[in-house]
């Protein structure tokens, strides 16, 4: 998940990482509010930020400096709504106002190709960050942080030593890498990017800008992460099957699809999308991923259904199991288990592939409910191939 800046702002502070005052605001009038509070500790002088998930707010328009509230209000009024790359600009946070000197870079991430973590670090920060690194990598430092270790003082020192800061300036830096680091591990990122990390006229560091993305897989053991999810931004069938505990991804097509194993889903999503271009042209598409993992109970498979059967686009779906470990014979009580508990809100036709372990036993159950919406096809292709065909019916 990736947070708006004003979250990473507040997550800054909290490890000990220096920031400026900063307030959000949803309406002008909050941004006004915002601006005299705010302003009055710096000479009145404040920052219009528009929130959104996305780089380059600055070129776009949606970063402006306002020397009263009033202009505060004014720059509100403009932000406020307007598009940035796609996305719609629904709060802002007025940021007290820095005496800039300097603008660094410094972005902490995972690198997967080494297994490791990755500092980067540059004396020339600000808007021009992505030029700089492809125009002058030499002018970015990289440096390699191990996990174990993280980033302490002498870490630190390596990473201001490569950038190339003067002594004076490095000392002041390290403490505030090692802070960030804090963020990192403490909060479970995968990304704490600051562009810029300043030095202000008094020779102060102070982190203007912050980029955070917190790795969702360590949800379980970050329960304040729940509340930094944007609800408004969430799809919410999307948001219903994380509830369930389910391993869904809603796509664009309307051919619902389920299966155990992600292998077989991902295979299931290519074959359904050639079926649906050899004998729809084009008009039968996979409408989700939806893995329902080992143990197909009749209670997973209801939830599945559940989400897959409450996508408006769905026209027809696709049951895709392959039995192992969890035998044929229960995968069918499990689906014939969730028509029954589904009752009238069942309303698509199913195309059930069943294969392997005690493949004969799950047919006859299936065939034997005889249910009004299922049918049975013996391979992948021809499932697919019928799932597709009533989909575009
Ligand atoms: N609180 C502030 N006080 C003074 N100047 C600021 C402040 N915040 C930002 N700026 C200036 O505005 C520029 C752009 O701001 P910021 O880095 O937050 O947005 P951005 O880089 O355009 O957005 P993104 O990082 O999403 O691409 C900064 O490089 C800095 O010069
Ligand atoms: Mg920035």
């Amino acid at each position: 998940m990736d947070l708006f800046e004003y979250q990473a702002r507040d997550m800054f502070e909290k490890h000990g990482v220096p920031v400026l005052a900063g307030e959000v605001a949803e309406t002008v009038e909050q941004a006004a509010a915002a601006a005299e509070r705010v302003g009055a500790r710096s000479g009145g002088v404040t920052v219009v930020k528009a929130q959104v998930k996305t780089g380059g707010r600055g070129k776009a328009g949606g970063v402006k400096v306002a020397k009263t509230a009033d202009e505060a209000r004014q720059h509100a009024e403009q932000i406020l709504g307007m598009d940035i790359k796609g996305h719609t600009v629904n709060v802002v946070m007025i940021a007290q106002g820095a005496k800039i000197a300097e603008e660094y870079y410094f972005s902490l991430l995972l690198d997967r190709a080494n297994r490791n973590y990755l500092a980067m670090c540059s004396k020339e920060g600000g808007m021009e960050i992505e030029q700089l690194a492809v125009e002058r990598p030499e002018a970015l430092a990289r440096v390699a942080v191990d996990p174990q270790m993280g980033i302490d003082e002498a870490k630190g020192k390596e990473i201001v030593d490569a950038a190339g800061f003067d002594a004076e300036t490095g000392a002041k830096i390290v403490p505030v890498l090692q802070k960030l680091w804090d963020v990192y591990r403490e909060e479970d990122a995968t990304l704490v990017e600051v562009n810029p990390l300043v030095k202000t006229e008094d020779g102060e560091i102070v982190a203007l800008d912050g980029k955070v993305t917190l790795d969702d897989n360590a949800d379980f053991r970050q329960p304040d992460h729940a509340g930094l999810v944007d609800a408004k931004a969430e799809d919410p069938l999307e948001a219903k099957a994380k509830e369930l505990g389910l391993n869904y991804v809603k796509l664009d097509g309307n051919v619902g699809i389920i299966g155990n194993g992600a292998g077989l889903v991902m295979s299931t999503l290519d074959v359904v999308a050639y079926a649906g271009q050899d004998h729809t042209g084009g008009a039968s598409k996979p409408a989700n991923f939806l893995d329902i993992g080992g143990g197909a109970s009749a209670e997973v498979m209801a939830n599945g259904l559940d989400v897959i059967l409450g996508d408006e686009q769905v026209k027809s779906v696709f049951v895709n199991v392959f039995g192992g470990i969890t035998a044929c014979d229960a995968v069918a009580n499990g689906i014939v288990g969730a028509l029954d508990k589904l009752g009238d809100a069942a309303t698509k036709p199913l195309v059930v592939r069943l294969d392997g372990n005690n493949v004969e036993e799950g047919r006859r159950i299936l065939a034997d409910r005889n249910h009004p919406l299922v049918t049975i096809e013996p391979t992948m292709d021809g499932a697919a191939r019928r799932a597709a065909e009533l989909a575009a019916k």
